[in-house]
């Protein structure tokens, strides 16, 4: 049985060089020894954007991308969305096994009961044009939360981790709330600790002036299967932000900022309101052959479509298209589904999608849901760092309890200038900037 090693020969020297291959990687830092001379640096690897490194071991979440498989701690997402609620699935995250009665009765009691904002909170959103976007004060108010909790700078006492994870679990939707509510220039809405969590969110988005808000069941279910599906994504770009920051012992609330940051770029969290823009710029079905033409000419992409490690359909979108089909039994049909769905038609069959594995991401039909729901596209992404936070938290605890873990700090090639001599003022020529 031949063992699991590389042997790589330097061409430069003639050097060979025995490296052991361990799950399916080489360490990086056996390259090093790889030098022409003593004095070198030793070789490194490149690769911007991560396309092909391991930053880490983790047994959270488990993605085959080309069989569009996804498991949390081994259980397969679709049951999880059609067995579970999604403090279930948190826990399941955090802890590694699902929760029995007691421990998720006590889990869901704790949640519950870190729900309010200090007052002070409110001061925060104040400073926010009304009409801001959502996720910037979504970030903004995450990362104000690290002065309201000095305490979560332990990151190393286990106690005081888990009172800053049930913390944020708990909050991150009072956050959300009252993001959406400033933006509709509404009086804030307290938690009602009588509510589920998803009932809880919608009371806090939508009741006005009845004594006791009642959610509508179908809605409440369809955004609590909507968490599950967006809770963790093993090393996606946000939670790369999230390990990346955390690894220098910042605190978790600073942290998660970094990560929602992360997520509300275009091409990641931000692609559901994207989606949402694209199907509006498209307008009618019949103009879907002209915007595939368009995609396929370079101009634009495909919005909700393609994935990094997805080269097959993402399990969550299937889930999705059919939780939209429960929203939409008791909101009437969104007029944009149609032509959501003559676009993966077109795509799914088209050479151009088919040779590059492009595939409805998550991010595609989540948008039309929530629109349906009454949501406005600049909420979308909000929607989804809610859920993620208990992936991004998870990940954390397991980035800040992994012995090889250190401060994320990468390498690069130096591609400047040699040293040079100083320029004096009066001889130095003008450099052409860009235009403003
Ligand atoms: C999320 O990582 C995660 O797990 C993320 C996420 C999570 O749960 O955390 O799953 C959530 O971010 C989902 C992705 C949401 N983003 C979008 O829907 C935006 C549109 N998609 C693309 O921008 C793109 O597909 C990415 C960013 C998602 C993935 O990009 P990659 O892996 O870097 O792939 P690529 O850009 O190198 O594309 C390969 C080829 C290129 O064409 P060629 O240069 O080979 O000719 O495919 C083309 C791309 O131009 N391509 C697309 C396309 N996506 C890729 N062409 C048209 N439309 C698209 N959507």
């Amino acid at each position: 049985m031949p063992d699991d090693t590389l042997t790589i020969t330097d061409n430069r020297t003639g050097q060979k060089y025995t490296v052991p291959i361990e799950n399916g990687t080489i360490r990086a830092m056996n390259l090093r020894q790889i030098k022409t001379r003593p004095e070198d640096f030793g070789l490194m690897t490149y690769d911007p954007a991560f396309m092909n490194t391991a930053s880490c071991r983790s047994s959270i979440t488990y993605i085959d991308g080309e069989r569009g498989i996804l498991r949390y701690r081994g259980y397969p997402i679709e049951v999880l969305a059609e067995r579970c609620t999604f403090l279930e699935v948190a826990y399941l995250l955090l802890f590694g096994e699902l929760p029995t009665e007691p421990e998720l009765k006590s889990w869901v009691h704790d949640i519950t009961h870190h729900t309010m904002l200090h007052e002070s909170t409110k001061k925060f959103m104040e400073g926010f044009r009304y009409d801001g976007h959502p996720m910037g004060m979504f970030v903004s108010t995450v990362a104000a939360l690290s002065t309201v909790y000095p305490d979560a700078r332990h990151v190393h006492d286990p106690a005081s981790r888990l009172l800053q994870i049930k913390r944020l679990i708990g909050k991150v939707p009072s956050i959300a709330a009252m993001s959406y509510r400033h933006n509709m220039e509404f009086p804030y809405v307290y938690p009602d600790n009588d509510l589920s969590y998803a009932e809880n969110f919608m009371n806090m988005l939508w009741k006005m002036v009845e004594p006791k808000y009642v959610a509508q069941p179908a809605i409440a279910r369809a955004l609590d299967i909507l968490f599950i599906l967006h809770a963790d994504h093993e090393q996606n770009c946000g939670t790369n932000a999230m390990r990346s920051v955390s690894s220098a012992q910042t605190d978790p609330y600073l942290s998660m900022a970094s990560a929602a940051a992360a997520l509300a770029g275009p091409l990641h969290g931000g692609a559901n309101e994207e989606v949402l823009k694209m199907l509006d710029e498209i307008g009618s079905k019949d103009k879907v052959p002209a915007y595939i033409k368009k995609v396929k000419d370079g101009g634009v992409k495909l919005m909700g479509f393609g994935h990094r490690i997805y080269k097959n359909y993402d399990p969550r979108a299937k889930i999705i298209k059919w939780t939209a089909e429960q929203v939409f039994e008791v909101t009437g049909r969104n007029p944009k589904l149609e032509i959501a769905l003559e676009l993966e038609r077109i795509a799914l069959e088209d050479e151009y999608f088919v040779k590059r594995k492009l595939y409805p991401n998550v991010d595609f039909y989540s948008g039309i849901m929530y629109q349906a729901m009454g949501f406005r596209p600049e909420m979308f992404t909000v929607l989804f760092a809610i859920p993620r936070t208990a992936g991004w938290l998870a990940q954390w605890q397991e980035l800040i309890t992994d012995p090889e873990q250190k401060i994320a700090r990468p390498r690069q090639i130096y591609t400047g200038h040699e040293e040079r001599e100083f320029v004096a003022m009066g001889k130095r020529t003008a450099t052409a900037v860009p235009a403003r």
